[in-house]
């Protein structure tokens, strides 16, 4: 099943927002299979948001991520990817819509809330450059036929 990597990044964290953002993807009947606290250090960054480096805004970027701890999550469902990045919203908080997680929690134009993977390609590399394969854990929702099951 489809799989993609959400950071709480560290405003999130600070703000103590981190449980009311998993409720949503939890409310949604998104599974996490892979969840940690830790400090992101600086080559970690660079490699996590190497698609980015030389645009004007990396340097604040990976400052930002490192500045503070983050929560990792890997997070399993049909469509996972897109259904997360529709639950975020847009990228700065100003332009997101209420109701999405961006939208609801935040303002600013540097401080986000949250990452997560944006394609399959990335969320295969992301998931290995923040977990260990024995750390994600493989498990059955006892609700899955109800969450995401079809009625034929
Ligand atoms: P993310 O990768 O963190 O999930 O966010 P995203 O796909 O919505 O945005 P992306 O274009 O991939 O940018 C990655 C992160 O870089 C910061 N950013 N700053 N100042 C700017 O114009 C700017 N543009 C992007 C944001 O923290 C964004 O999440
Ligand atoms: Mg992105």
């Amino acid at each position: 099943m489809e799989k993609s990597l959400i950071i709480l990044k560290p405003d999130a964290v600070q703000r103590q927002l981190a449980g009311k953002i998993i409720s949503r993807f939890e409310e949604k009947g998104i599974q996490i299979v892979g969840c940690k606290l830790m400090k992101i250090t600086m080559d970690l960054a660079s490699e996590h948001y190497a698609p980015h480096k030389g645009k004007p805004f990396y340097e604040g970027l990976v400052n930002y991520m490192t500045s503070s701890p983050v929560i990792v999550l890997v997070l399993q469902a049909n469509g996972v990817i897109a259904m997360a990045r529709k639950l975020m919203g847009a990228t700065f908080g100003c332009d997101a819509e209420p109701g999405t997680i961006r939208g609801d929690f935040g303002g600013s134009k540097g401080f986000n809330l949250i990452h997560g993977s944006d394609s399959p390609e990335a969320a295969e590399k992301e998931v290995s450059l923040f977990f260990k394969p024995e750390e994600l854990v493989d498990y059955t929702l006892t609700n899955e036929h109800w969450l995401f099951g079809d009625n034929d």
